[in-house]
């Protein structure tokens, strides 16, 4: 069976033989670019955990695995224009090194060549595995609206926070299980049980993004820090803090929230200071527990001998020690 470093340095390899046009170079740079700076590889390679766990063709599943990694990142270049970021994988952002339009216009292609890369999956399934594409495309997209929205609300409801990263990061996470799945030839029950084990995963996994944000070494995660706090961001970290605060940190936190002009470094140090002066970081690590322990039970029920299980297993705890 493929270990997640076998399956990361799989698709490491085979996203470097992609065949990516060449004119015209300002549409097609950006993307050999971005898809050079490595990440994590982390969804695609749970396609192949995945698929590999119900002892399903590895090479049939690698052209699916990549092409969610594709997506993925067409999602990072427009996320990084919405959320204003300069930095991502240690270096400029599509945007910044190059321009908006030429991130907006090599983020649609990227998209677009996703759906191509998922329509090579195996004709048995293609159906299927088309169909759970395409529908959690759409929801990260709605995911992401709702973040853009909770930017200009003062108020979020820790429910619509959950809904929020449910869509705009679990349901991928998720997906790229129950994709392996189908293309390991999972029963439909596994397919789902092994996507509600994503789900939970990416829940905690997005609480973990957000609490790096604030709390991670931006050197080690190569992304600036404090960009959450920036961008008025109603991560749970916020939210909690709103909810927990006394009147007057009440007030100077509406006040950054509401502030148009400020200095960078002084509103992420002030609010920082909040939240740690309202233990936020334990509760945030309290919650991703929390999650954690829902995948791992959801994995438990997989009707697998446990010892197929092992990578995925890894991989969870993989992800709840990660610093980057
Ligand atoms: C970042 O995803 C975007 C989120 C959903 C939080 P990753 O943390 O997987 O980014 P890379 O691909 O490893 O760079
Ligand atoms: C991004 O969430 C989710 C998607 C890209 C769909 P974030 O905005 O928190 O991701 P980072 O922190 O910029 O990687
Ligand atoms: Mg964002
Ligand atoms: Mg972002
Ligand atoms: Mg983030």
């Amino acid at each position: 069976m493929y270990t997640l470093l076998e399956a990361q340095n799989l698709i490491e390899k085979h996203i470097q033989t992609l065949s990516i046009p060449d004119t015209p170079p300002e549409l097609y740079e950006p993307v050999r670019y971005v898809l050079s700076l490595g990440g994590k590889r982390i969804r695609p390679a749970l396609v192949i955990l995945s698929c590999d766990l119900f002892a399903g063709a590895v090479e049939s599943a690698l052209i699916p695995a990549v092409a969610i990694e594709v997506f993925h990142n067409f999602t990072l270049v427009h996320d990084d224009i919405m959320d204003r970021s300069e930095i991502r994988r240690g270096q400029p952002t599509v945007h910044m090194k190059y321009n908006e339009n030429v991130g907006i216009l090599s983020g649609d292609v990227m998209s677009i060549l996703a759906s191509r890369l998922i329509n090579q999956s195996p004709g048995v399934v293609l159906n299927t595995v088309h169909d759970v594409f395409t529908k959690t495309a759409m929801e990260v997209c709605e995911g992401q609206q709702m973040d853009m929205n909770f930017e200009d609300q003062l108020t979020v409801s820790g429910d619509e926070y959950m809904r929020m990263i449910e869509l705009k990061t679990a349901v991928l996470i998720a997906a790229s299980l129950k994709i392996g799945a189908i293309l390991g030839g999972a029963s439909q029950t596994d397919a789902d049980n092994l996507y509600e084990f994503g789900k939970n995963l990416g829940v905690a996994f997005q609480l973990q993004d957000d609490l790096l944000d604030t709390y991670g070494d931006q050197k080690v995660m190569g992304k600036q820090a404090g960009t959450d706090i920036v961008d008025n961001k109603k991560t749970f970290l916020m939210i909690r803090a709103l909810e927990n605060a006394s009147p007057d940190q009440k007030k100077e936190l509406v006040n950054w929230l509401t502030n148009k002009h400020f200095e960078r470094e002084e509103k992420v140090a002030a609010v920082t200071t909040i939240f740690n002066d309202l233990g936020i970081k334990e509760l945030t690590e309290v919650r991703i527990r929390e999650f954690y322990d829902k995948a791992l039970e959801n994995l438990s029920h997989l009707n697998k001998p446990e010892e197929r299980k092992t990578e995925l297993y890894n991989f969870a705890s993989y992800l709840m020690n990660r610093n980057k």
